[in-house]
């Protein structure tokens, strides 16, 4: 027993991992994991081709890790090359442009083209995702704001943080809360464990707060059909209210929601009879 204390102590020092970046092509993968491994910053686009392969090694809390980098191209184009390294992944970093809604609306795509190629034995929970909001030193162009890229990210398990390759901002903040995370999963037998499950919200509120968002009118908002009662829009304000109250809820935009709700519900009512 005492003779192989020490060895066991340096299996757990060292560790091997494989993580892999994902996300529409130019949302700045790339310049992500150069900036952390080389920091460094390329303004010009040199789009990957097909997929980069890096090996690094880290130090986080008292481990080393050696982490196997597949940096993937984002262009459709590239499919075929890239679908065979989905395998044996242990962490991916999800990336999109702040500036471009289209790349955030991609997340699902890139999500299910992964699941599609892990297959029906693949399991997509016992893997560590962290959403990268990128270009945030882009302010004048953006279009997806913090509340919502969290609360996609959140509901979902994934970490999430607000990155600028270009300047460095959040990119080491992101790589070892993520690297963590991965070490947290390995020593726990490659489970996700149960305390990074929870994250203090339900799909339901999160379902409601995006539903919120995206509705065009008043009406919408509260899910009651145009020309509804009195009685209907209060009894669909009551159910949200109670759903999205800022002293229950702390799903990110759920102040927001809550507010529009409350006004959508003014605004109908000064008009129902
Ligand atoms: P593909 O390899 O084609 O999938 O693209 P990619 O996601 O790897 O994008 P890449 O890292 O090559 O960056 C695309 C462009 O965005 C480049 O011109 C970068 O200089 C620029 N870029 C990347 N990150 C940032 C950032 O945080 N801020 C700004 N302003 N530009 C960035
Ligand atoms: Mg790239």
């Amino acid at each position: 027993m005492e003779a192989n204390a020490p060895k066991r102590k340096e299996a757990r020092k060292s560790l091997r991992i494989k993580v892999i970046s994902m996300g529409n092509a130019e949302v700045g993968k790339s310049c992500i994991i150069k900036r952390y491994c080389e920091k460094r910053f390329v303004p010009k686009y040199l789009a990957t081709i097909g997929i980069d392969y890096g090996v690094t090694k880290v130090q986080v809390r008292d481990r080393e890790i050696k982490v196997n980098i597949f940096d993937m191209a984002g262009h459709p184009f590239f499919y075929e090359v890239r679908n065979e390294f989905y395998k044996d992944t242990q962490g991916v970093i999800l990336v999109y442009d702040v500036g471009q809604k289209e790349s955030f609306d991609a997340l699902d795509a890139w999500l299910a083209e992964m699941k599609q190629e892990l297959g029906p034995h693949g399991n997509m929970d016992n893997i560590v995702f962290v959403v990268c909001a990128n270009k945030i030193d882009c302010t004048k162009h953006r279009s997806v704001d913090e509340s919502e890229g969290r609360l996609w990210a959140e509901s979902r398990g994934f970490l999430y943080f607000e990155t600028s390759a270009q300047t460095g901002e959040g990119i080491n903040e992101m790589f070892q809360t993520f690297y963590s995370a991965i070490i947290d999963l390995c020593d726990n037998g490659g489970k996700r464990p149960p305390s990074s499950m929870g994250v203090g919200f339900t799909k339901e509120q999160a379902d409601a707060i995006r539903r919120i968002r995206n509705s065009k009118d008043s009406w919408d908002m509260l899910g009651v059909k145009p020309g509804a009662t009195r009685d209907e829009v209060n009894k669909a304000y009551r159910k949200l209210a109670v759903l999205l109250h800022p002293d229950k809820c702390v799903a990110p935009g759920s102040e927001d929601a809550f507010k529009a709700v409350v006004n959508a519900r003014t605004a109908l009512l000064k008009n129902i009879k």
